[in-house]
C-alpha cells in the first residue's frame, strides 16, 4: 500500500508543515504545497522564480471536492464526466466562501481546477485534507519535467522541497489542455492532449487559441520550456554540430545525434517524449537542436506550442 511507504508519509507531513513535495502526475512532473496555505505556496514561487502574476492549477481528488471551491455549471459537469480523472483543467469562478490562498490564484476571482488520473497522486489526495496547488516542477522558463530525477536534479539545493514521490514516467508527458469556463463562451487557454475538438464534442463550439490570436493565460510568458542552447523549428536540413529532434519515418540526414519523437507518426507517442527528449538533447556540445515539422492537427497543437515556445530566445512577454 503506497498510503504506507516511508515516502508518501514524508510527502504528508511536509504538505502539513507548509513545505513542498514533488509530485507524480500523468501530465508532467508538479511541485505541489497546500493549496490553502499562502506561506507554502509562496515557497512554490520562490522555488520557481515564478512571478506572482502566474496563478497556480488546484488539484483535486474528485469532482465533488472541487465544488467546495468554485460555481460550477453544465458544462463543468459534463467535461468532468467525460475528461476527469485526466489531463484537463477548467477555469472557474470562485466561490466567495472557499479557502484558496489568494497568491495561488494570483489575485483572481477564478480558479484553475484539475483532478488528476495518477494513482500516487491520486492517494496523495485522497488523503490530504486540502487541495494541492502544483505547478510544473521546473524552475520557471526551463523544460517541465516528466521523470522524478529531472526535478530532483533542479531542486537538489533547494531548502523547501522536502519529499519526492516517485510515480514512473509521466505517460502524456505534456501539460493538461486549460479551457477557461468562467464565462459564457469557453475559451481554451493551453492547447494538451484532450483536443479542442474533443472538448467541442462535449459543449459545443469554444473559442480556440487560433481565433483568438494568442493564449491568454495569465502569466503565459512566450518563453517556456527552454533549453539552454538554441531550437529551431520546421527544420528541412540539419547544420554541423546540430542534434536533431526527428518525427515520423524518414529522418533528415546528417545530424550525429538524432532522436525520434516517432517513428510512426503517432502524436501521443510524440507528445510523451517531447520534453525527454528536448532534455536529452539540452547539452553544450551541440549548437543548437533543429526540430522536423509536426502536423499541426489534434495533439499536433499542443506540441507545436511547446515547440515554439522552447525556440523563443528571449522572452518577448
Ligand atoms: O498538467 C498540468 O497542468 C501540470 C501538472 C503538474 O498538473 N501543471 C501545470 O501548471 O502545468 P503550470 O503552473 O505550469 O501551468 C498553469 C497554467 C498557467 O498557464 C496559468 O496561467 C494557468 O494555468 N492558470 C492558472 N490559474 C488560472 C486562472 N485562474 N485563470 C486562467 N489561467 C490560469
Ligand atoms: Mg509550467
Amino acid at each position: 500500500m503506497i498510503e504506507e511507504s516511508e515516502d508518501f508519509l514524508r510527502a504528508m507531513t511536509t504538505l502539513g508543515d507548509g513545505f513542498l513535495v514533488v509530485v507524480p502526475t500523468e501530465t508532467v512532473y508538479g511541485l505541489a504545497a497546500d493549496a490553502y496555505n499562502s506561506d507554502a505556496v509562496a515557497k512554490i514561487y520562490a522555488t520557481k522564480g515564478r512571478p506572482a502574476f502566474n496563478p497556480l492549477i488546484f488539484h483535486y481528488f474528485s469532482a465533488e471536492r472541487v465544488l467546495e471551491d468554485v460555481e460550477a455549471d453544465e458544462r463543468f459537469d459534463a467535461l468532468a464526466k467525460a475528461f476527469w480523472p485526466g489531463p484537463l483543467t477548467m477555469v472557474l469562478r470562485r466561490k466567495k466562501q472557499s479557502k484558496a490562498s489568494s497568491l495561488a490564484t494570483a489575485g483572481l476571482d477564478t480558479l484553475a481546477v484539475r483532478v488528476p488520473s495518477h494513482p500516487v497522486f491520486r492517494a496523495l489526495l485522497e488523503s490530504y485534507p486540502h487541495p494541492l496547488a502544483a505547478p510544473s516542477a521546473n524552475p520557471s522558463t526551463r523544460i517541465s519535467p516528466t521523470k522524478l530525477m529531472q526535478a530532483q536534479t533542479y531542486f537538489k539545493s533547494s531548502p523547501y522541497v522536502k519529499a519526492y514521490l516517485e510515480g514512473g514516467a509521466s505517460v502524456f508527458g505534456i501539460e493538461s489542455t486549460v479551457v477557461d469556463l468562467s464565462d459564457k463562451t469557453a475559451h481554451l487557454l493551453r492547447p494538451g492532449i484532450i483536443t479542442q475538438e474533443a472538448i467541442e464534442s462535449v459543449i459545443g463550439p469554444i473559442l480556440g487559441i487560433t481565433s483568438t490570436g494568442m493564449i491568454k493565460a495569465p502569466g503565459q510568458m512566450k518563453k517556456h520550456y527552454a533549453p539552454s542552447i538554441p531550437v529551431r523549428l520546421n527544420a528541412t536540413f540539419v547544420r554541423a554540430n546540430e542534434a536533431l529532434l526527428a518525427f515520423g519515418p524518414t529522418p533528415l540526414e546528417g545530424a550525429g545525434t538524432v532522436l525520434n519523437l516517432s517513428e510512426t507518426g503517432d502524436l501521443l507517442q510524440a507528445a510523451s517524449h517531447l520534453f525527454s527528449y528536448l532534455h536529452a538533447l539540452d547539452n553544450p556540445r551541440f549548437q543548437s537542436i533543429a526540430v522536423m515539422p509536426i502536423p499541426n492537427g489534434g495533439v499536433g497543437v499542443a506540441i507545436n506550442d511547446r515547440l515554439h515556445r522552447a525556440s523563443v530566445r528571449e522572452n518577448e512577454d
